[in-house]
């Protein structure tokens, strides 16, 4: 598929991985609906720089992921404003440290609403648009972590492990008009709060020795979208080899 002038719905683009995505999307052509939670400052000046740098149209849509209706309409203003989608990317998630002895069903729902259950509702409101324009791409953001799960972020690893198994049952399911992917990315943009000695061990654990950069992710989505037609039900980890260490 080509990007060119097709409708591409990014989910948490306002900020870090997701506006690289975005950017490197709109640098391909792509008319671009950018999802937002809080960051609506920086999705709007997201949507700024894609028209003035690219001359791509753009729109922000709010929408809060961890309520499943909300992940439902928000496919569906995207196609009443674009009318149509033709590629959905599941890239906003929530990422905290949560305790094994200290987790709560609050901390475990918010991992799994925001991270897992939301692809699945987006991709089920949006694959009727993506069928009536002859087909789609479905690009689901996971994380290497949910093939080697962390102890200190376990309702973050599962939801992850999750989505890999969502992609491979989407992929059949929505089979043979859209293709399902996912990219596992490994540190590529690590919080800002990160402490200094343990950004040092995961530089360390890599085999490649240092950190990816968003832009990394960024150029996986775009292959999985622009070369990867025949390609679906794969997870493509962009980890610097974590996965293998
Ligand atoms: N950064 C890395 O090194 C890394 C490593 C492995 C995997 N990943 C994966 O790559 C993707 C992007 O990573 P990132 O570090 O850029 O992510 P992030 O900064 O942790 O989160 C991305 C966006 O998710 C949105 N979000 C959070 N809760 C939401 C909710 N309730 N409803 C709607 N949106 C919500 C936020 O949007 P607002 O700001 O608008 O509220 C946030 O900006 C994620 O899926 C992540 O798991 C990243």
């Amino acid at each position: 598929m080509r990007l060119q002038g097709k409708i591409v719905l990014v989910t948490g683009a306002a900020r870090r991985v997701g506006r690289s995505i975005a950017l490197a999307l709109g640098e391909r052509g792509a008319r671009l609906a950018l999802h937002f939670n809080r960051s609506r400052r920086e999705a709007l000046r997201l949507a700024s720089d894609i028209k003035e740098g690219f001359g791509r149209d753009a729109a922000v849509f709010q929408a809060d992921l961890s309520d499943a209706r909300q992940a439902a309409r928000l496919a569906d203003s995207v196609a009443r404003r674009f009318g149509a989608v033709h590629v959905l990317v599941n890239n906003a998630s929530v990422y905290e440290a949560t305790r094994f002895g200290r987790t709560s069903p609050k901390d475990w729902d918010r991992n799994m609403s925001v991270n897992l259950r939301a692809p699945f509702f987006l991709s089920q409101a949006a694959a009727p648009w993506m069928r009536r324009s002859g087909g789609g791409k479905i690009i689901n953001i996971g994380d290497w972590a949910g093939e080697r799960p962390y102890t200190d972020r376990i309702p973050y690893c599962v939801s992850k492990a999750g989505l890999v198994a969502l992609n491979t049952a989407l992929a059949k399911e929505l089979a043979p008009d859209i293709q399902v992917n996912a990219v596992l990315p490994g540190a590529v943009l690590l919080p800002d709060d990160y402490p200094p000695g343990k950004r040092a061990a995961v530089i360390r654990a890599a085999p490649l020795k240092r950190l990816g950069t968003p832009r990394d992710v960024a150029e996986a989505v775009v292959f999985l979208i622009e070369g990867g037609d025949f390609i679906t039900g794969a997870a493509l980890p962009v980890d610097g080899g974590r996965l293998i260490a």
